[in-house]
């Protein structure tokens, strides 16, 4: 059975005892500041399963958008996703156990108008019992009446039968269904279930959670005015069942996409498949309702997505530059399903191909590093280098030390992370990534040197030039930036001249603390992926409103600079060459 007749069937079922079909709501939640992404089908319901009577009635099904990265380091096995589907229906304030059951039951192993699946493969979990809820006895009655086994329903604590979505909120206990994917385990004692669950033998394909209860943090306080049903299938695990496969990546819901990720794979690692291929499907998904990568939030989990994806792409052999075109493929598959795709391929395609661009300029100076740095097990301020100046996120430091068999500080990571934080949140001198560790006179006039020389490089030879890398002493500047080839001799001079203008000139430096959006607006230059938080500084050498010349340079930048350019002296290129392909390094000197 195909996913999409899963999806239909599921629907028109519900539909058919009473419920109304809602169209699956973004994964950017609207009002629940909890959480990042939507991660169930209940999470636009909760102000509905507290009290507040919804629009269509008290009876809704739908197939929900979810996302889910706390397993991110999972996927690569049988039944792990970063995105699902979410089939669910929900009663608030209306039926309870007896119908949510029956009808689970029924949609099941239903040949007409459901999944006619087998059901003597099907295992039912129930809650035990304790001192929030009594052992679910009811549940356990109706799945005997329904036709299931007693000895196939087991009892287990809050861990596997108490669902909430977070420490806030509705909750309460669930029964769970389960079914044989061998086909072949029949009767099985508790100590098998568990086993048989751990080898992925079985798989949880359904969850009815009966949701009379609430939690105020993190406790289980006491019942709601309403008991309601709220249950949740997984398309892609059902799909699986279904398709008679024993993973989700064999399921039509992943099969083109797996194709294309194997035509342009040079080696075959079924891991890193997966990887690629759940991680460009999420990415697609995620931005497609409105997010774009960055260092933040949702922003962030976008980036590290995307960055993993380009990594297991590396690990396949896959050229450079195609994950956009993996991208289409998952636009092709959903784009009836998903009404935004269409109209958002442009973005989608493109926040992609932007993402792998920027993440391939650091890529290969990061391995370097990390070679460098992995000849012992890793500090908390190595992986943090690794991040903050090569755009590592901290689990791709941790996949290959682990690769290397060795170890990663991440606590350590944490600390420098939270120093770092807490440093731009400090305000002054300090504020913004870009700071000088060195304050000395000469460091200072350096730094406004940088900006200088960074201006002149794209000024003469193009736009296109960006940095990459800028190091400074007392007694040099060093600046390394994008570029193809050696410097002529010509546009070496022009570079020099256009620093000493600029000096001759005594511009004045200031700068201005701004939203991250206006400084790109403004045409800013700097490394804007590496920013934290939504403001920026932003350092203006040349200002007309103080009759200091033209803006020459607009460059993020934690500072601090000279007041202005004539305090610089005489500005010399020392030394022009080529440290990496497509990187060049000028060091220059002022006297
Ligand atoms: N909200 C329940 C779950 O996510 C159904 O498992």
């Amino acid at each position: 059975m195909e996913s999409s007749v899963i999806r239909k069937r599921f629907l028109v079922f519900f539909e058919k005892r009473g419920h109304a079909v809602v169209p699956s709501a973004s994964l950017v939640p609207t009002d629940d500041p909890s959480v990042l992404f939507t991660t169930a089908g209940m999470q636009p319901l909760v102000p509905f399963l507290m009290g507040e009577p919804h629009p269509k009635g008290k009876r809704i099904v739908n197939v929900q958008k979810c996302v889910r990265t706390q397993d991110i380091e999972e996927v690569g096995d049988k039944t792990h996703d970063t995105f699902f589907e979410m089939l669910g229906n929900w009663s608030l304030g209306d039926y309870f156990k007896e119908d949510a059951i029956t009808w689970s039951y029924e949609f099941l192993i239903s040949k007409d108008e459901g999944l006619g699946l087998d059901p003597k493969r099907l295992y039912i979990t129930c809650f035990e019992g304790d001192e929030d809820a009594p052992r679910d006895i009811e549940s356990f009655e109706i799945w005997k009446k329904v036709g299931i086994p007693e000895n196939r329903i087991y009892f287990f604590g809050k861990k596997e039968n108490w669902w909430s979505p977070g420490d806030n909120g509705p909750c309460g206990p669930d029964s769970e269904m389960f079914y044989d994917v061998t086909g072949t385990l029949g009767d099985i004692e508790k100590d098998g279930f568990i086993e048989a669950d751990n080898k992925q033998q079985i798989v949880e394909i359904w969850n009815d959670v009966f949701m009379e209860y609430e939690k105020k943090d993190g406790k289980v306080i006491g019942k709601l005015k309403q008991q309601n049903v709220d249950t949740g299938a997984g398309l892609e695990r059902l799909a699986m069942v279904m398709q008679d496969t024993d993973n989700v990546f064999d399921t039509d819901l992943f099969q083109p996409l797996m194709k294309t990720i194997s035509e342009h794979s040079r080696a075959s690692d079924v891991r890193a498949e997966r990887i690629v291929a759940d991680h460009i499907r999420t990415a697609t998904f995620i931005i497609a309702d409105g997010v774009t990568p960055s260092n933040t939030d949702r922003g962030y989990i976008l980036r590290r997505l995307i960055r993993r994806a380009v990594r297991y792409a590396d690990v396949l052999g896959i050229e450079a530059g195609t994950l956009p075109v993996l991208a289409r493929t998952v636009i092709g598959q959903y784009k009836d399903v998903y009404g935004n795709f269409e109209q958002q391929e442009g973005v989608i395609v493109r926040e992609i191909e932007d993402e792998e661009q920027k993440f391939r300029k650091t890529l290969d100076r990061g391995m370097k590093e990390f070679k460098k740095i992995a000849q012992n097990n890793i500090s908390g301020a190595d992986a943090f280098i690794l991040f903050s100046t090569y755009g590592f996120p901290l689990e791709l430091t941790v996949e290959l030390a682990l690769e290397k068999g060795i170890s990663v500080d991440e606590e350590g990571f944490q600390a420098e992370m939270k120093k770092h934080q807490e440093q731009s949140r400090a305000g002054g001198e300090q504020k913004f990534k870009g700071g000088l560790a060195d304050t000395s006179e000469m460091s200072v006039k350096y730094h406004t040197a940088t900006h200088l020389l960074h201006q002149a490089l794209r000024d003469v030879l193009g736009n296109h030039v960006q940095q990459k890398g800028s190091n400074i002493t007392p007694e040099r500047l060093r600046f390394d930036f994008s570029f193809d080839r050696k410097l002529s001799d010509e546009e070496r001079k022009q570079v020099e001249d256009a620093v000493n203008e600029r000096i001759e000139d005594s511009l004045s430096v200031s700068y201005e603390d701004v939203p991250l959006e206006e400084a790109k607006n403004r045409g800013a230059i700097g490394l804007f992926e590496e920013q934290y938080g939504d403001t920026v500084r932003v350092y203006k050498i040349g200002d007309p409103s103080t009759g200091s010349g033209q803006v020459y340079s607009l460059e993020l930048c934690g500072g601090p600079h000279v007041k202005n350019t004539s305090e610089l002296g005489h500005f010399t290129i020392k030394k022009e060459e080529a440290v990496a392909a497509g990187t060049r390094r000028i060091k220059a000197v002022l006297k």
